[in-house]
C-alpha cells in the first residue's frame, strides 16, 4: 500500500480543486475572485472547527456532573474558540485589499447567492444559544427559508438541541454556595447596597453647586439603580424583567451568576468566572465581527441592497445588537460592588471554596 504523503493526508487534490470562479465560467475572469473564494472558505473551515470545540464544550457542561478539571477542559476549548475569532477578524483586512470596483468586476454574477446561506454561521449561532425570536426577520421571512433543504436540516437539528447558553444556565442553576444555611450572604449583600446607595444619595444632596434640575434627574436615576437592584432580592422582580425580555438567564442561574462574579477570588470560583468571561468574550468578538463586516459590506457596495436581497448593511449593523446571546453576563457588572463592601464570608464557608493543600 502507497504511503501516506502530506497532500494523501490532507486531501490536498480536493481541498484546491473547490476554487471555481464564475467570471471565469462567463469568460471574463477577474482577478480578485480568486480572493474572494478562497476567504469564505476559510472562513468556513474555521467555522467547522468552532462548531466541534463548542460541541465538546456543550458535552462537558451539559453532563449531570461537572468536575472542576472538567471546567478546566471546557475553558481551554473556549479559548480556542476566542483565538480563531481573532483570526475570523482579521480577515477582513485582507479582503478589504479588494477595492469595490475590483468587487463590482464579478459582484453581479454572484446573484442571489450570499453569506446569509452560510449553513455553519447558522449553526454557530444556534448553538451558542441565539433564540428564533431574537432573529431580524430577512426579506420578510424566517432565516432557513434562504437555505436549502439539506442545510434547512442541519441548521435545525442545530437549533433542537441544547445550546452553550442553555447548558451554561442549567451548571450555574446547581450550584452550590448560593445559599448556605450557616450564611445569609444576600441579606449581608442588600444592607450594603442599601448603604452605597444612601451614600451616593447623601453627596448627591450635598453638592452645593448643582442645579435643581440637575439634582433631580441624578436622584431619579439613583431611584433607577436602586430599583434594578430589588430584582437581585425579589424574585417576582426579577421575572418580570424577564417577561419584558431584559433579562434571559433563570433567577437561580442569575444568582449563581453573581455570586462568581462576587467572589471569584475564592479558588473554587475561579475556574467558573473564567469561563463566563470567555462567553462574555466570544459574545463581543462576534459582535465585532458583525460590525466589522457590516461596515466592510458598507465600503464595497455603499448602500445598495445585499445579493441576498436584504437592506444590505442596514440589516448588518442592526444584527450587531439585536443577536447577542450572553448579555445576561455583561448585565451582571450592574450587580458588582466594591470589594471593600463585600459581606465577609465564615470560614466555614471559605474553607469550602479554597483548596485546602496548603492549609
Ligand atoms: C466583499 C465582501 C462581502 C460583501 C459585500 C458581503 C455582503 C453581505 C451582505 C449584503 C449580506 C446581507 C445579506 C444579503 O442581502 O446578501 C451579507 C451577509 C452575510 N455575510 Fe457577507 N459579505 C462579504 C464578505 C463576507 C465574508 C468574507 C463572510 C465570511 C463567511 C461573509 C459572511 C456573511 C454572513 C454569515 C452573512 C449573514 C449575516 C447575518 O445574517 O447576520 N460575508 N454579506
Amino acid at each position: 500500500m502507497a504511503s501516506l504523503t502530506y497532500g494523501k493526508y490532507l486531501r490536498l487534490k480536493e481541498l484546491l480543486a473547490c476554487q471555481a470562479p464564475e467570471s471565469a465560467k462567463a469568460g471574463r475572469p477577474a482577478h480578485d475572485e480568486l480572493l474572494f473564494i478562497v476567504t469564505h472558505q476559510a472562513y468556513e473551515l474555521w467555522f467547522k472547527q468552532c462548531l466541534h470545540e463548542l460541541d465538546a464544550v456543550i458535552a462537558i457542561v451539559g453532563a449531570d456532573f461537572v468536575h472542576e478539571r472538567d471546567v478546566g477542559r471546557a475553558l481551554h476549548y473556549l479559548e480556542r474558540v476566542i483565538r480563531i475569532q481573532g483570526v475570523l477578524l482579521d480577515q477582513i483586512d485582507i479582503l478589504e485589499t479588494m477595492t469595490p470596483l475590483d468587487f463590482l468586476d464579478f459582484r453581479n454574477l454572484l446573484t442571489p447567492s450570499s453569506g446569509f446561506q452560510s449553513a455553519q454561521f447558522r449553526s454557530l449561532e444556534n448553538r451558542l444559544g441565539l433564540e428564533r425570536t431574537q432573529r431580524l426577520r430577512y426579506n420578510e421571512a424566517e432565516y432557513e427559508a434562504a437555505l436549502d433543504a439539506s442545510d434547512r436540516r442541519r441548521v435545525g437539528a442545530a437549533e433542537r438541541e441544547p445550546s452553550l447558553f442553555d447548558v451554561v444556565e442549567a451548571w450555574l442553576a446547581r450550584m452550590p454556595f448560593v445559599r448556605s444555611p450557616e450564611f445569609d450572604f444576600w441579606r449581608e449583600y442588600r444592607a450594603n447596597v442599601t448603604r452605597m446607595l444612601d451614600e451616593d444619595r447623601e453627596t448627591i444632596e450635598r453638592k452645593a453647586q448643582l442645579p435643581a434640575a440637575a439634582r433631580r434627574a441624578q436622584l431619579d436615576e439613583l431611584e433607577r439603580t436602586r430599583e434594578t437592584f430589588e430584582a437581585v432580592f425579589d424574585p417576582v422582580k426579577y421575572e418580570r424583567l424577564r417577561a419584558a425580555r431584559q433579562r434571559r438567564l433563570s433567577y437561580p442561574a442569575f444568582l449563581a451568576a453573581l455570586m462568581i462574579m462576587l467572589y471569584r477570588d475564592e479558588p473554587i470560583l475561579q475556574g467558573p468566572f473564567r469561563l463566563l468571561t470567555a462567553l462574555v468574550e466570544i459574545d463581543e468578538n462576534l459582535s465585532l465581527w458583525r460590525y466589522r463586516h457590516a461596515l466592510m459590506v458598507h465600503r464595497m457596495i455603499g448602500t445598495k441592497i445585499g445579493t441576498g436581497g436584504s437592506s444590505g448593511q442596514d440589516y448588518l449593523r442592526r444584527t450587531v445588537e439585536a443577536h447577542r446571546v450572553f448579555l445576561d453576563f455583561f448585565n451582571l457588572s450592574t450587580y458588582l460592588i466594591p470589594r471593600s463592601m463585600l459581606p465577609r464570608l465564615p470560614a466555614e464557608v471559605r474553607e469550602q471554596l479554597g483548596f485546602r493543600w496548603n492549609a
